[in-house]
Formats: C-alpha cells, structure tokens, sequence
C-alpha cells in the first residue's frame, strides 16, 4: 500500500506497466498522454486478431466489432454520466469538436456571441474561432482572477442576449484550476446559450458527469486517463436531435452520438477502451484516484526547494498540474536535465492554452509537473530533490 496513508496500492498498480517495471523513471506528464497498462494493450492487440470487419455481417469477426462498439457507448456512458445512445466516439478531441461546433453551429447568426475562457485549451476555442471567421460571430475571452482561477464576473460581464455558447474546461491542462462546472452551465443555460464543457484533463482526475452539471457537450480524450488514443463526447439529446450532422448519406441517424461520426471506427481501440474502464473500476475508480492525487500533490508542494516559483490557485481549486519555473534556468534546460536524471516533465510556452499568456507572471517558457495515479510518493521525492539540487 501506499505510505501516503491513502489506501491506495500504488505499488499494485504500477505492476501493471511494462514501462513502470522495467525502469527507474519518474513519469511527471501525465496531461500530455498518460502511460497506458498492459491489459489495455493485450485488448487491442487481441481485437486486431480477432475482430476486423465490418459492422452488422453474420459471422463472427463482425459480430465481434458491433459488439465492441455498443459496449464502448455503455461503458462510456457510465463514465461520463449519460446515455449510451448520446455518445460520439471519435479519434481525438479536438477531431469531435470540430465536427459538433459546426454542425451547432448551423442556425448561428452574423453577430451571434461565444464565451470561451483564458484557460481554455485551443482544442476548446480554434473549432470557434474558425467559425467566428467564417460566419462572422463574436468570440468573446473570460478572464482570470490573480491566482489563475476563472473569474466569474468577467463571464457574467460578457454574457449578453446573444450569447448562444459558453465554452469552458473543466479543468486546465497548463495550470491545474478546475472551473464551477455546474454554475457555468447553469449561467449558460439562464441565457438559452449551451454549455460547452472540455473535460479532457480533468477527466484523468475526478469523476465526470453530463448529467450532474448538465452540460450540453461534455469532452473527453480517453488517451488522459490510461485508455487508448480516442476522443469522446456526450452530447445533449434535447439540442443535439436538432442538429444537422455533417455526414455521408446512409449513415444511420441512430444512436443520435453516431450521426456525428464520420467513417470507420478504430474497433480495437474502443476494445482497449473497454479495458481501460474496467481497469480504472479495479484500483478503486476516480474517487480512489483523487485521493491518492491529492495526496501526492500536498507532498510534492510541500517538498519543493522555495526558489522554485508555482503559479496557480491553491490545492483545493485544481487537478495536480503543476506549472513551475526555476529562477535562473531555461525551462528546457530544466526539463533536459531532469530527464537527465530519470525524471520526466514537459517544457513548453503556450500549452495550447492561447490566451493565458497574458495571465501569468511566468518567463515564456514553463515546465509543466503532471502528476498521474500512477505516480507514487519516490516519483514526486525524486523532482523534489533533483530540482533542490539543481538550484
Ligand atoms: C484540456 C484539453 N483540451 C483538449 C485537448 C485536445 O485533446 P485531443 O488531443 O484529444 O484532441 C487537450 C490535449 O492535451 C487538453 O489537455
């Protein structure tokens, strides 16, 4: 067990990465693609084995698919708190949103407004911004308070009687901040705007659901969260039925998520997919998950060398993300050397997150500390240290 004190079999869990057991390496970037447990591989190679075809034929490789494919709408709806029927899968994130922004966007009006946030990942605000050009909407960004938390009035401020979306993350991939997912939406809805909701990292977190905060697009990136390279969205039946869907004629218009997918899934990803869910259920599910996080979080803030700058809101209002900066050192000198020695973080100037840069009081480049359930107290002990001896 963990000596974290958080009931969490760390050691347990690790045991089921190749890359965990076969190295003496601190994996510190989770956000940028989280490492993926053997099960879930097997999965996929085993439904390339057996299951390629196509759809709906009578024999056994097809029926294989079809099933995959309906059990990966249960089991996603399960996890993100919706109806099966309601589910997009897709091959990343920024793939469906795309695909749904315009077909929501149909009806839009020369002058009609988007709210997106200063946190927001680009996937989150280019399917937008395109649109804004295209169609001649007004993209309009909400700002953050001093400890990067997303500033409520400002988003009041920019609603207006043509606001038709509100368009937030869940939580930010660059800085950690979890946004009131549940008032935003319900700000949203006050106007008849729809909430729009990127769960992509906070998805690898905290339990999600469309339901609980009702969202009208609620987003994820199963790739965060130990599952394979996929994108998934639930869609709100009371909007989207009304939505046109880019597609090819046959496609079918039911499941209504499917009429928003183009082409051929990849099946034995979404046989992957299946495992992932089954194996997150097997070491205790987002709940054990955050605890176990959270309590990683608390060492790593509490052991880091004081010369080295966090930006971000305290604990209590984020995923543990973590940018930091080290005074005097390049943040890829930084993330050279710490991979150097055995550590593994990420060095970047914008982290897709387009309009932060204004927000912080960081150098232009940053080093990003994403702490996954996989991490155990020795990963988070051994930045700690190797960043007090770099300083
Ligand atoms: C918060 C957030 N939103 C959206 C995306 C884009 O996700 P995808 O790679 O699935 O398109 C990312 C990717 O890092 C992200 O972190």
């Amino acid at each position: 067990m963990s000596s974290a004190g958080d009931g969490f079999d760390v050691e347990g869990v690790r045991s089921r990465f190749t890359v965990l057991r076969e190295g003496d390496f601190a994996f510190l970037d989770a956000p940028g693609g989280s490492l993926v447990p053997d099960e879930v591989a097997d999965a996929i190679a085993e439904a390339t084995r057996i299951a390629s075809a196509n759809m709906g034929g009578f024999y056994p490789t097809s029926q294989r698919v079809t099933k995959i494919q309906s059990d990966a709408r249960v089991a996603g709806a399960a996890f993100m708190g919706g109806e099966p029927e309601n589910i997009v899968l897709g091959p990343n994130m920024t793939t469906i949103n795309f695909a749904l922004t315009r077909a929501a966007a149909r009806d839009f009006a020369e002058g009609d407004e988007i709210i997106v946030t200063a946190l927001d990942h680009d996937g989150n605000v280019a399917p937008w911004r395109e649109l804004a050009r295209d169609r001649g909407l007004v993209l309009k960004t909400a700002g953050l308070t001093d400890d990067l938390r997303l500033d409520l009035d400002s988003v009041r401020e920019l609603v207006t009687d043509r606001t038709r979306v509100i368009a937030f993350p869940w939580a930010s991939n660059a800085v950690g901040t979890v946004t009131p997912a549940k008032e935003l939406c319900d700000l949203a809805h006050s106007v008849g705007a729809l909430a729009w909701v990127d769960a992509v990292h906070y998805a690898a977190h905290r339990a999600i659901s469309a339901r609980e905060i009702g969202a009208d697009v609620l987003l994820c990136s199963p790739y965060k969260f130990a599952g394979p390279h996929l994108g998934m969205a639930h869609v709100d039946p009371a909007v989207a039925s009304a939505w046109r869907a880019y597609k090819v004629g046959p496609r079918e218009d039911y499941p209504l998520g499917s009429r928003f997918e183009t082409g051929t899934q990849p099946y034995e990803l979404l046989a992957g997919l299946l495992v992932t869910f089954r194996y997150l259920e097997s070491i205790g599910g987002l709940s054990a998950i955050h605890a176990h996080e959270e309590a990683l979080a608390a060492r790593m803030l509490a052991r880091l060398p004081e010369e080295v700058t966090v930006y971000g809101p305290a604990l209590e209002h984020r995923v543990p993300t973590f940018l930091i900066d080290v005074p005097g050192t390049p943040a890829i000198d930084v993330a050279r050397r710490l991979a150097e020695r055995g550590v593994g973080v990420w060095h970047h100037d914008s982290w897709y997150a387009m309009s932060l840069r204004p927000w912080l009081t960081a150098p232009p480049e940053t080093v990003r500390v994403g702490i996954g359930h996989y991490n155990s107290e020795a990963d988070v002990d051994r930045l700690a240290d190797e960043l007090a001896a770099m300083v």
